[in-house]
């Protein structure tokens, strides 16, 4: 039988796939599900895709229709310690600090959000048990789920190929698995501590979810949803994390344009987030030391676009300064805002902008501050004044800014730029390079931290880091926004950033 899928009915399609389980597919991917829209339609007989369409808008959730989709449609990789760091950062960090904290209650709890075939929870395990010779005396509990039940099935069979444990360390391997033909089988012990459930994230379950977890592992699972389902889930993780809980997310995955109820953590080179409370009465040491005013904000955020486009324009915040609507004046053409771009305010800063582009940046200081007061703390306005104050070589007054506009916004890139600059300044290259590391964890198409690494590594003579830095440079320079580098650039225009990137790299390479 020839089944052919319309575009309505793929799209249709879609829109359920979203609905039910959270995965958006971009366009660029509609041939996948198309492919998997017509082998179901098949294999369940309906009469024609429409058919099939139809029945499934009105299936249940979790029938069985839905987890055969599930299997077909989810990304599934994953390994035993993925992400090195991650796993360095909890069981020297996070573990003991947790277990001092229950000295009294001997209580751990930790959910694997998304775990897969149950190499991450079982990797969690292996580290709690590591760390609890005691744990006879604990009362641990680790929850792994998952909505796809083959991985389910293979998580609780706990036989991985040596392909699996390629990141194990070979002392682990040993001591917590047997090797059986090809296979490795893990140990009973380790495999008893893990508690599997065949759960989708995107369905809501008040008693699941009144949990108090010490740490949640949810990495590499939200960056296929659409962000308003994200939204819904890193919320819902907040709620069931205790106070103090952390929440470790994929390397590709930011809190960036999503939540601003965690704090971003930042060691053993990787990053994390910490639930806070609000209004926060601590700042994390990589933002404002002290200089905390007691406000918070929300960023605004567009809820109905797919992930990948929120975060791109939650992190092009600064782009969209220089698209302010305004009336047509003397200043040069009226702009117009980007559909869907986030405005936080209705300040018009494009003739401060105007000002900065000519390079009258005490005129552009001056017409910021002769904005009405409540612009003042308007995160555009301050990242603006931080640019200036930086440009004009006000150093220590832009890391004040910066240090403001951190407490009111922890994860905004341009400003962790800026105090990467200000930081260096004041002689302090390790907060320097923090800073620079973090605005590109959190905007990673951001050109300028990338040259300023690259910079100073071949300061410190690190060749490798210097010559990866820039490459990375040069590749992002060439499509970098221009009104991101009128902000950040130095006052350099893209050619002479990229000659000067280039020059760079000749230097590293001929000193090898
Ligand atoms: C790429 S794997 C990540 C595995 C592991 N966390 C890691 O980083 O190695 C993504 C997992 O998320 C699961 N997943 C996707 N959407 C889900 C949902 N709505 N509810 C529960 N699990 C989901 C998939 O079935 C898949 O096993």
């Amino acid at each position: 039988m020839t089944v052919s899928a319309t575009r309505a009915h793929t799209d249709r399609f879609r829109e359920i796939i979203v609905a039910r389980l959270g995965l958006y597919f971009d366009d660029g991917r509609l041939e996948q599900i198309a492919d998997v829209l017509r082998e179901r339609t098949v294999a369940t007989k309906s009469a024609d895709v429409g058919a099939y369409v139809d029945r499934l808008a009105v299936t249940r959730h979790g029938a069985e229709e839905f987890r055969v989709l599930a299997e077909a449609l989810t990304v599934v990789e994953t390994f035993f310690f993925r992400n090195a760091d991650n796993f360095r950062a909890f069981s020297e960090r996070i573990l003991p600090e947790r277990i001092r904290a229950h000295a009294d209650t001997k209580r751990l709890r930790i959910l694997s959000a998304g775990c897969a075939s149950g190499d991450e929870p079982y990797s969690l395990a292996i580290q709690v048990r590591e760390a609890l010779p005691d744990i006879a005396s604990w009362d641990v509990k680790i929850v792994a789920i998952d909505l796809n039940p083959a991985m389910l099935a293979k998580a609780s069979r706990a036989r991985y190929s040596a392909w699996s444990l390629r990141a194990t360390p070979d002392a682990v391997r040993r001591r917590y698995f047997r090797q059986d033909g090809k296979d490795f089988i893990l140990d009973p012990v380790i495999q008893r501590m893990v508690t599997f459930e065949e759960r989708n994230l995107v369905d809501d379950d008040p008693v699941f979810w009144r949990a108090n977890y010490d740490v949640i592992f949810c990495r590499n699972v939200i960056m296929y949803f659409t962000a308003d389902v994200m939204q819904r889930i890193v919320q819902r993780y907040r709620h069931a994390l205790s106070p103090d809980g952390y929440l470790f997310l994929g390397h590709a995955e930011t809190l960036r344009g999503i939540s601003n109820d965690f704090h971003l953590c930042r060691s053993h080179d990787t990053f994390y987030y910490q639930r806070r409370e609000a209004p926060p009465d601590t700042l994390d040491t990589l933002t404002s030391q002290g200089l905390w005013n007691g406000t918070t904000t929300t960023l605004p955020l567009e809820t109905t676009a797919p992930w990948v486009d929120v975060i791109q324009m939650a992190s092009d915040r600064i782009v969209a300064l220089g698209a302010r609507r305004r009336e047509p004046s003397v200043d040069g053409p009226a702009a117009v805002v980007p559909p869907g771009a986030p405005i936080a305010s209705e300040w018009d800063l494009a003739p401060v902008l105007e000002a900065m582009r000519r390079e009258r940046f005490s005129d552009a200081l001056d017409l910021l501050s002769a904005l009405p007061a409540d612009s003042h703390d308007d995160p555009d306005a301050m990242l603006l004044r931080a640019a200036l104050l930086t440009n004009s070589g006000r150093l220590d007054e832009a890391q004040s800014t910066c240090a403001h506009l951190l407490a009111l916004d922890e994860l905004n890139a341009g400003a962790h730029y800026l105090m990467a600059l200000c930081r260096e300044h004041a002689g302090d290259a390790s907060a320097a390079t923090g800073h620079d590391q973090t605005a590109v964890y959190l905007d990673p198409s951001f050109a300028m931290p990338h040259v300023h690494l690259g910079l100073a590594a071949r300061r410190s003579g690190d060749s490798a880091t210097a010559r990866r830095e820039l490459e990375q440079a040069v590749l992002l320079l060439g499509r970098e926004d221009a009104s991101r580098l009128l902000l950040f650039g130095g006052g350099f225009s893209r050619e002479t950033l990229l000659n000067l990137c280039r020059a760079e790299l000749r230097t590293v390479a001929g000193g090898q």
